[in-house]
């Protein structure tokens, strides 16, 4: 039996609804070929709405989006609004509303895209990381005192709890062991880091070797994690780890894989309401301009699918973001990919209705 699913769209600020328009247009092509039902309900969140009216995310609008089964962002970030306001009232209250515990990050280079590392191409990128997406330094805890005077004193704190940690870690062993090479790494910081990564790494040993004993663990420390992926991202499967790393090491990720034009996430709460974005910002610099690249909105479209069920969906839409990088685009930089926004938009959502014939 076909379902419907009711689907949340939050264009946002910048050039996030003109992505999530072709996101949504790839959606229904989609939706069509698979024969399952999409209820798209738009909210108008971010940047413009709280300069008009001072609201960030009204209480009713969370109710609404808790009855959701799943929320695709386009954007948020406004040049008019002070850079935390926003973030913080938008992008991480709805994170942390629905605990939406996980971060996932695909990192895979598709054929035909550029990539800025020497001799490496889509065989030797392809991996996901598993970003904890709850705690760290993101979870509030700080302050200031003496604020403004010669003594100030800024503190801001990194907290993990053991059910932080194991909840992510056994998302990502489980990840793990769904994938060919059944490998996961721990990304953390052991020699300085003594007490969080310390948690991290006695949690990550002891739930492999007593549930996961066919997954393969590694740890590297942050920073050779970001040399090895540069140097050899062949050597990555899976990775996991905190909210602080993960943020950095999945923008050096995205610039492997060819940049903010087609680098997606997932904001996951396996039981829950999950939000699905492309990682790129607002690039306000491109609003209305018809420049942007869609494929980042598209592919978090993708995994939007992927999440509710819609496996055959999904790979579909994976495929035909493949066809256009191979065959199509010149770039996937904004104004020199020899199409519209809305034109990519149009191409990868027949590619879908075709089944690529
Ligand atoms: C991201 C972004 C956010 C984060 C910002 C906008 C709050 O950089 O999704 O990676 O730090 O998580
Ligand atoms: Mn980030």
């Amino acid at each position: 039996m076909s379902r419907t699913y009711k689907v949340a769209v939050i264009g946002g600020d910048g050039t996030g609804p003109e992505v999530v328009r072709e996101a949504v247009k790839v959606l229904q092509a989609a939706a069509q070929r698979f024969s399952f039902g999409l209820d798209l309900r738009d909210y108008d969140l971010g940047g413009d709405r709280y300069l008009r009216t001072g609201e960030l995310v009204p209480d009713s609008v969370l109710e609404e989006l808790r009855r959701c089964d799943a929320i695709l962002l386009g954007a948020i970030g406004h040049p008019d609004v002070k850079p935390g306001i926003l973030e913080k009232g938008i992008l991480l209250r709805i994170r942390f509303e629905f605990d939406q515990y996980i971060n996932l990050r695909p990192v895979k280079l598709y054929p035909g895209v550029e990539c800025p590392l020497k001799d490496k191409g889509p065989e030797h990128i392809d991996y996901v990381v598993v970003r904890e997406n709850t705690g760290d330094l993101y979870c509030g805890a700080g302050g200031f005192s003496m604020r403004g005077t010669p003594h100030e004193v800024a503190i801001q704190t990194s907290i993990y709890t053991r059910f932080q940690v194991d909840r992510c870690l056994r998302y990502a062993f489980e990840l793990a062991r769904r994938r060919p090479r059944k490998t996961l790494a721990l990304c953390g910081k052991t020699n300085v880091l003594t007490y969080v990564y310390d948690l991290w790494e006695r949690a990550f040993h002891e739930m492999g070797a007593k549930e996961f004993p066919d997954v393969k663990r590694e740890y590297y420390h942050v920073d050779a994690t970001c040399m090895w992926m540069v140097k050899n991202p062949e050597w990555f499967d899976v990775i996991v780890t905190g909210n602080m790393f993960g943020d950095i090491i999945t923008d050096l990720a995205a610039i492997t894989q060819g940049g903010m034009g087609i680098a997606a996430g997932g904001n996951i709460h396996p039981d829950g309401v999950s939000m699905f974005e492309p990682i790129g910002g607002s690039a306000p610099k491109y609003t209305g301009k018809n420049v942007i690249n869609p494929l980042a909105a598209i592919c978090a479209g993708g995994m939007m699918l992927k999440h509710v069920g819609e496996e055959r969906a999904a790979e579909a839409i994976e495929r035909a973001v493949m066809y256009v990088t191979a065959n199509k685009l010149k770039s996937l930089a904004a104004g020199r990919m020899g199409y519209t926004t809305t034109e990519v938009g149009d191409l990868v959502a027949s590619h879908v209705a075709s089944g690529g014939d």
